[in-house]
């Protein structure tokens, strides 16, 4: 058996919780843990024991990679093979919201099942005070896929990791609300030309003003680049509908600006059309809408629409996998 049911732990980002985190992941055992970006489902990253329990928690398919978390870069960069373009982007963005893609060193420890197989580690140090007290303590690199159940919405509070994945995991530590709320960009510059794989916390603005221009082409039909390229990704229950400029008499709103006349059930992402407040609010405004809208018989989602560039691009990438068709 991989897993088994137990309790959960709620843990206090205190000296106490911290140092129960730590035993617990250094056991081999499942702890979710709070980020800048989102919840992450934090497993050792060098156990494979540990870490095909994160793909059984998650009930996600065995191909997708995860990120290994590290608590500076040069403890990541003793994993995978820097390059200049790698050290560059480090100084100007870790701790932070960016993942970089980088070929395995050769002495990587890191699980052969976290890089799902391909010879790239994905790699990022996050800027959250207590999951870097923790990292510095197990002293392990800590992969972590967001704290959700494969396909669903990512977490953005410690009661969201709970609602379902209690009982599938050690334990949570209950680090606050996450302040970025979208998952962070993941740049693959293993390869020639460095390419965006996902828009996320640091804007590609912020990127290419650091490295040049940044290809974002997605990869050719068939290949498996990455796996959370997938379309249909952080779905809610209820469908979702784009760029709505009118309101049906069966929808829930997601507004970002003045609601649309006639919208009854509203999650305002934010009322002064700020990207980065309604970056924060995104996750839990659809997991929101979604048990709310439901309770009042509502049958779908309305959003309205967000401009595409700086972190408008992230929330759009995550709007348009909660609307693509299920698979
Ligand atoms: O903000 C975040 O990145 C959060 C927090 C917890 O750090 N983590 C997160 O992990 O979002 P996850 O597993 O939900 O998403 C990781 C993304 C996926 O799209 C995956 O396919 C991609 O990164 N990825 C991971 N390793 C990769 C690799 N070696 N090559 C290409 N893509 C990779
Ligand atoms: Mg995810």
């Amino acid at each position: 058996m991989l897993y088994q049911p137990h309790m959960t732990e709620r843990l206090s980002p205190d000296r106490a919780g911290l140092a129960r985190a730590c035993a617990l992941l250094r056991a081999g055992k499942l702890v979710a843990f709070g980020t800048e970006t989102v919840y992450g489902l934090g497993a050792d990253a060098t156990n494979d024991h540990a870490v095909a329990s994160v793909f059984v928690a998650k009930g996600r398919p065995h191909f997708n990679p995860l990120i290994a978390h590290y608590p500076d870069a040069e403890a990541a960069f003793a994993h995978v093979r820097a390059t200049d373009m790698a050290r560059q982007l480090a100084d100007a963005f870790w701790p932070g919201p960016l993942t970089l893609v980088l070929r395995r060193a050769d002495a990587c420890p890191i699980s052969l099942l976290a890089s799902a197989g391909l010879d790239t580690q994905a790699v990022r140090v996050p800027a959250h005070a207590d999951t870097l007290a923790l990292l510095r303590a197990v002293g392990q690199p800590i992969a972590g896929p967001s704290a959700n159940r494969s396909g669903q919405v990512s977490p953005t509070s410690a009661a969201h990791v709970l609602a379902e994945l209690s009982g599938r995991i050690a334990g949570v530590l209950e680090s606050g609300p996450c302040e970025v709320g979208v998952e962070s960009t993941v740049l693959d510059i293993s390869g020639d030309h460095p390419v965006l794989l996902r828009a996320g916390g640091i804007t590609l603005e912020a990127i290419e003003a650091v490295i040049g221009p940044v290809a974002h082409t997605a990869p050719a039909a068939g290949v498996l680049r990455s796996p959370g390229l997938l379309a249909s990704h952080y779905a809610p229950t209820l469908p979702v509908r784009l760029t709505a400029t009118e309101m049906r008499a069966d929808e829930a709103l997601l507004a970002f600006g003045p609601p649309l006349p006639g919208a009854g059930l509203v999650f305002q992402l934010s009322a002064a059309q700020n990207l980065a407040e309604a970056a924060a609010r995104l996750f839990a405004g659809l997991r929101w809408l979604d048990t709310q809208g439901q309770t009042r018989g509502l049958v779908r989602i309305a959003a309205m629409a967000v401009p595409s560039y700086g972190l408008g691009r992230a929330i759009n990438d995550r709007l348009h996998r909660a609307a693509a068709p299920r698979a």
